[in-house]
């Protein structure tokens, strides 16, 4: 194939698990790759790690800004629009992130420790062994959703709106089947309707250490328009949610395909912590983040003109052999798992990185504490999205002792 025909935005790509060798051979042989008839236009891709890293680290000429065309592939549809921080440069961008940065500290994490455990416990314990079933739905899905739950503080009884909100949110026509815009719109402002009055009662309340009522009570916050509120709420919702639900099942499948790996798990759990990162290098769950030329700028040899789509592929990125030793392995005890680009890097970097951490670290403990084998009988289905990389299900049967 000319390297003029490759297309990375082509879902197919995703959808059927083969982009990789399409990206090896964009990182060897032309790492500044122009694409002029991409799915959503014309568009560079950066493959190498270090080019990532150096892209991210000037947001001056890079912009995230939604008004450009904002974080993935595909430009903001027009019409509805929710403004979010992870699509907006600085100065504004630092004052939200701000806002929000005191739910991701330590201290707050340690809070959500025990309600998370609780939450896993109650999940894994209701299993069916001996028997088939769906990871995705029964735990995956689970998992990410409960914890979003208790981080906004809303009844346990409301989680399904959550993880309805949060689909609607990750929406797009590349999904065959998908909403309208009109429904689209007319579901994000319920949600907007739900959180107003959540808004409300947790305002009249001391501060507390929920999301709503930090954001309810920051200064920084206080007056953000309704949209900036749903933005920045479909950001955590969504940001919490997809991400973390594919690498739960990831997880799970790469064991699977490495068993010497899952045995070396076994003898020893206290590989998780180093297993963890490199379940979200090896997943990648969010392929890409874009940004938008704010002026002419030569990167890598190429000419890239103000206001052309620079994509950047953290799936390549962390499959690169010259930043990382063998980067197609699945490997539970690397030296330097959390060299990765999994959560990007420079001011937009990953809020949630410790959060999800926790998740995956708390899920592991239990699962290992209950059950030394889960098996995956069938193969993954997967998202045919080239932002989202994740899976629709995955069939596994915990073997019934005997
Ligand atoms: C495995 C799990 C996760 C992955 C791989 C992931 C990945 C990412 C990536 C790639 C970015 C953009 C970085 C950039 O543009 O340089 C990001 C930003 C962000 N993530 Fe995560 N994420 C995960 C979990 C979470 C969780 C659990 C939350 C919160 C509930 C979260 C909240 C955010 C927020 C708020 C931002 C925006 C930061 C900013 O623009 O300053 N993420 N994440």
């Amino acid at each position: 194939m000319p390297l003029a025909a490759i297309d990375m935005s082509e879902t197919d790509l995703y959808l059927n698990d083969t982009q990789a060798p399409y990206f090896k051979r964009l990182r060897d042989e032309a790492p500044v790759h122009y694409c002029p008839n991409g799915r959503f236009g014309a568009f560079w891709s950066i493959t190498r790690y270090a080019d990532i890293r150096a892209v991210e680290a000037n947001p001056a000429v890079f912009s995230s800004d939604a008004l450009f065309g904002g974080i993935t592939i595909r430009d903001q549809p027009p019409g509805f629009t929710t403004p979010m921080f992870i699509a907006m440069d600085p100065p504004g961008h630092a004052v939200q992130r701000g806002a929000v940065a005191p739910m991701f500290a330590r201290k707050n994490l340690d809070l959500l420790e025990v309600r998370l455990r609780e939450c896993v416990t109650r999940i894994l314990d209701a299993l069916p062994i001996g028997e088939t079933f769906d990871w995705v739905d029964q735990v995956s899905r689970e998992v990410a959703i409960q914890m979003l739950a208790i981080m906004l503080d809303i009844p346990f009884a409301d989680r399904s709106k959550l993880s309805a909100w949060s689909d609607m949110a990750v929406a797009v026509d590349e999904q065959a089947g998908g909403p309208s815009p009109a429904e689209r719109q007319a579901v994000l402002l319920q949600c907007l309707g739900y959180f107003t009055d959540l808004w409300k009662t947790r305002i009249a309340l001391p501060p507390r250490h929920d999301l709503i009522s930090m954001l309810a009570h920051n200064p920084a916050t206080q007056g953000m328009s309704p949209m900036t509120y749903l933005g920045n709420l479909m950001l955590l919702i969504v940001g919490g949610n997809d991400t973390t639900r594919n690498s739960i099942t990831g997880g799970l499948l790469f064991l699977n395909d490495n068993p010497a790996q899952y045995r070396k798990l076994r003898h020893d759990p206290g590989l998780i912590g180093t297993m963890v990162p490199e379940i979200i290098r090896y997943q990648t769950p969010l392929a890409h983040m874009r940004r938008t030329a704010r002026s002419d700028i030569m990167f890598g040899g190429e000419q890239i003109r103000k206001g052309d789509r620079v994509i950047l592929w953290y799936v390549s990125g962390n499959r690169d052999e010259r930043a990382i030793e063998q980067p197609d392995s699945f490997l539970i005890d690397r030296v330097k798992p959390n060299q990765h680009l999994a959560y990007g890097s420079g001011i937009h970097v990953c809020m949630g990185s410790r959060l999800a951490e926790m998740q995956l670290r708390i899920l592991w403990e239990e699962i290992l504490a209950r059950w030394p084998l889960i098996e995956v009988v069938g193969a993954p289905a997967r998202v045919p999205s080239s932002f989202i990389r994740g899976y629709q299900s995955l069939p596994v049967r915990i073997p019934a002792r005997s």
